[in-house]
């Protein structure tokens, strides 16, 4: 069993994926070809915003974004605590401070409480100029945009969404990767919409944000790549995984999407209450980049992820530290604010289970199985 079954997609997908790479190959432009631009408005439309660019991979995308924002020295960016690494990596590169805040442990995204309550913390001891608010979309639940914005909009914050796992959710029938100011995504082969390598792209209904994060992608570049009007990175998706995500993006709108749905259901109607399953709020869609559950502490997680094992079952905890303990940023007192208890928590009991369009509901009853008579044999022991 595969904890994402990418061979499967393939083994389906195969005629036209093979087809859709043979012409790249013969037409020669792997660079910048027709594909990626192509691409670029399908998504665009997808997402419903005006402008996508694609970009290198999703780290790149979050930076590109910065940079177009402004973001730099003496900048404080409000970041949730539980996210991967790039998510905050991203603002120190930039020379600006990322501020750790809270997370919901219903959702796992940034708490709106504890983010207003780190703004007004951060105003009021004057070290930083509190400039954007970056909210992940994490395992694919895009986060409470309705009050983020409210929260943005008090403090004039800008809002990047970090839709690197949230590509193909919904709020109230609202796409993600359209909600930030400046949203981003990755197209790492295992996200809900991945290439056969390193890709991204930013989605933004803002014309100059959109003209400076074109250029910013290849080397700052102005009229042309030869007059270059700022200094940028070499930064772009190529021609033959813009062909490949072209042929995955209507299997992923078509089915994909609502094929991992029908998979969560399965584990939300099959997994006993002995676990906490994830939960999706009201008005809001999920494309399940991780179906995550939670254990009661992690000796309790640990006992099970290794009874999984010795079924063959693969597992994932996603993710073992906070950011604000990450030793990149531990020796830097300033970002957060003691104590991040649902942050912690989370690193603590979260399990993710193989999930994805193309996994067997046999295998999924048989993962359901064994979590169960685990968690039985555990109450009665
Ligand atoms: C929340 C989040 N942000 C950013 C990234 C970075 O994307 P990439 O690996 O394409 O650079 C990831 C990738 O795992 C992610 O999960």
């Amino acid at each position: 069993m595969q904890f994402r079954d990418l061979k499967s997609q393939y083994q389906k997908l195969k005629n036209p994926i093979d087809k859709a790479i043979a012409e790249v190959l013969e037409d020669g432009n792997y660079i910048s070809g027709k594909k990626v631009k192509i691409l670029e408005e399908e998504l665009a439309s997808y997402v419903g915003v005006k402008h996508c660019i694609t970009c290198a991979n999703g780290t790149d995308a979050l930076t590109l974004a910065m940079r177009a924002l402004n973001i730099s020295d003496g900048d404080g960016v409000f970041v949730p605590d539980f996210t991967f690494f790039a998510t905050a990596e991203t603002v120190a590169l930039e020379g600006a401070v990322p501020v750790f805040v809270d997370i919901d442990l219903d959702t796992y995204n940034i708490s709106p409480s504890s983010l207003e309550e780190n703004i007004c913390r951060v105003i009021k001891e004057g070290k930083v100029t509190p400039k954007a608010i970056v909210a992940v979309d994490l395992y694919g639940l895009p986060a409470d945009y309705e009050k983020i914005k409210e929260i943005a909009e008090k403090h004039n914050l800008f809002i990047i969404e970090d839709g690197a796992q949230g590509f193909g959710g919904m709020i109230n029938n609202r796409r993600a990767c359209s909600f930030g100011d400046i949203s981003t995504t990755s197209f790492f082969p295992a996200k809900p919409l991945g290439c056969y390598g390193d890709g991204g792209a930013v989605f933004t209904d803002n014309d100059d944000y959109a003209g400076i994060i074109r250029s910013l992608c290849v080397h700052g570049k102005g009229e042309d790549k030869y007059h270059n009007v700022r200094i940028g990175y070499n930064s772009r998706l190529d021609t033959l995984q813009a062909a490949v995500l072209c042929e995955k993006l209507k299997a992923f709108s078509e089915y994909e999407v609502s094929d991992v749905n029908k998979a969560a259901d399965i584990y939300n109607k099959n997994l006993t209450d002995d676990v906490i399953k994830p939960l999706i709020p009201d008005g809001f869609y999920s494309s399940y980049a991780q179906y995550t559950i939670r254990l009661e502490n992690e000796e309790e997680r640990a006992s099970l992820q290794n009874y999984l094992k010795e079924n063959n079952i693969p597992s994932m905890v996603y993710y073992p530290v906070p950011m604000h303990k990450q030793t990149a940023f531990s020796e830097e007192c300033d970002y957060f604010e003691k104590p991040l208890i649902n942050s912690e928590k989370a690193c603590e009991t979260v399990l993710s289970l193989p999930i994805g369009p193309y996994i067997s509901e046999s295998d999924q009853i048989f993962i359901c199985k064994k979590i169960n008579e685990f968690m039985k044999e555990k109450k009665h022991s």
